[in-house]
Order: structure tokens, then sequence, then C-alpha cells
């Protein structure tokens, strides 16, 4: 695999998936931009990395990085700030409303602001997860935010072709999505996860990295997703 020659935006590439996913671009030969909203997330990328910012729950910023970019090979998108979770009966419709603000409106905005500066060769990658498809209880609202972009991208993946659309559906990995939560409590729900999955184990970010840089290079591969959640698609 090379991305020599390619350039690649990664949106929420200052943590977790998305920053692992820049620095094994950048191994690979890609020049490669991330995004963040702040400046103190910006100036902490790796060395090689450039950064620039941007929220996309805010209209006026994904124009803003559209009008500041030029020209990409391929685009992925690896950012949340809000999740849904909690059995269908306690989520509220203003906690919904703000995961799909926080999730599906934001990609939606910078791939309809950024599919026109990609090349032909070049691929859209969604980072979506697990909960899409797995029909575990307490997750109806993130399964209807991923789900809703596993279902838009597979109509892209025809719409822009030859330009390639694929999701990634991570399930539970170690980012700073979850530094919010006490220590304890992070380690344990970790553990517990852990024991139900079939691989033992939860997600590293650089797993997720190499199926999303996987499905940004293989000329064969649109329309897909690629479960990246160690069987948790499986797991009852
Ligand atoms: N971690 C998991 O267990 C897991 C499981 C399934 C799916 N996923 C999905 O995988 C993706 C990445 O998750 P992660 O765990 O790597 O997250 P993370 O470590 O919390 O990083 C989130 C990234 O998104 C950026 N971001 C947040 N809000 C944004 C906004 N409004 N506009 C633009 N960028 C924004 C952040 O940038 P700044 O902080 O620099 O602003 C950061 O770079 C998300 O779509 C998440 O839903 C994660």
């Amino acid at each position: 695999m090379s991305f020599a020659g390619h350039h690649i935006l990664i949106v929420g590439g200052t943590r977790g998936i998305g920053r692992a996913t820049a620095t094994a671009a950048l191994a690979l030969g890609a020049r490669v931009t991330a995004t963040g909203r702040t400046a103190e997330s910006l100036a902490a990328l790796p060395e090689g990395i450039e950064g620039t910012p941007l929220d996309f729950t805010d209209p006026a910023s994904v124009a803003a990085l559209a009008g500041a970019i030029g020209p990409l090979d391929h685009l992925v998108l690896s950012a949340s700030d809000a999740v849904a979770w909690g059995p269908f009966g306690e989520l509220t419709e203003e906690a919904l409303r703000a995961a799909f603000e926080a999730k599906f409106w934001g990609y939606w905005r910078v791939i309809r602001a950024l599919a026109p500066k990609l090349s032909e060769a070049g691929s859209i990658t969604l980072v979506t997860g697990a909960a899409a498809r797995a029909a575990l209880p307490g997750t109806s609202g993130l399964a209807a935010v991923n789900g809703a972009l596993e279902a838009m991208a597979r109509v892209l993946a025809v719409e822009l072709a030859p330009r390639r659309v694929n999701t990634v559906s991570p399930g539970m990995t170690a980012t700073e999505a979850y530094s919010g939560m006490p220590d304890e409590a992070r380690a344990g729900m970790f553990a517990a996860t852990a024991a139900k999955l079939p691989a033992g184990r939860i997600g590293a970010p650089e797993d997720i990295a190499q199926a999303i840089l996987l499905a940004a290079s293989n000329p064969f591969l649109t329309g897909a997703t690629l479960d990246v959640d160690g069987g948790a698609h499986l797991a009852r």
C-alpha cells in the first residue's frame, strides 16, 4: 500500500482513530491534512501533518475549509462529539437530534462541500460504528445515526462514481472519546466489552486506521462496509 503523491484529508484527525489514520497515511507517503476544532489540538499534531480548522456543525466553517483546500485524492470522515446512548424509551429527542447534528449532518456538509475537490480516482471513507447493525439494546440512537450514514454512502458510491465511497464500522475502540469517564469505570467497560467479543479485546485506533487506508487505497472496493469490530456485529 502506498499513498505517494496522494493528498488525503482527515476530518477529525487530531485525536483517536483519525489521528492514527493520519499518522499511518503519512508513513505510507501521503500528503496529509488533518482537521481539528481548536488551535491547541491542531498544534499538537505530529510533525509532517498539516492542520486546518474545522467545526463541521458550523456551515461557515465548512465553507471556509472548502475555499481554502486544494485538490484532494482521499477524504476520510472520523469525527463526532455527541453520543446517543440509552434505552429507546429514555433517549430524548433532544439528545438524538444533537447526535445527528454532531455526526450525520457534519459528514453530510463536508461531503457536499468537498466532493467536487476529489480526483476521479479518489475515495471517500466514512467512519460509522458497529451499533448500526449489531442490534444491541441501548444503541438505537447510535444505530440511527450510523445506519443513516451507511445507507447514504452506498448511494453516493453510485452517484459519485468513479470516485469510490466506503464505510468503516468500528466496534468499541480505546480513544480519547472515553476520556471523560472515571478511569475505573472506563477500564471496567472496556473489559466487559472485550469479554463478549469473539476477538477477546476491544479495538486500538491503529486497527481501524489500517482498514480505513485499505478502503481508501483498494481500487476495486466501493459501496462496501468494513466491520472492524472484533466480531461485535456477530455477538448478541
Ligand atoms: N471510539 C469508539 O469506540 C468508536 C466506536 C464506534 C464508532 N466510532 C466513531 O469513530 C469516529 C472517531 O471516533 P474517535 O473515538 O476516534 O473520536 P475522538 O477520539 O473523540 O476524536 C474525535 C475527533 O473528531 C473531531 N471533532 C469532534 N467534533 C467535531 C466537530 N463538530 N467538527 C469537526 N471535528 C470534530 C475532534 O477534533 P478536536 O477535538 O480537535 O476538535 C477529534 O479529532 C467517530 O465517528 C465515532 O463515532 C468510535
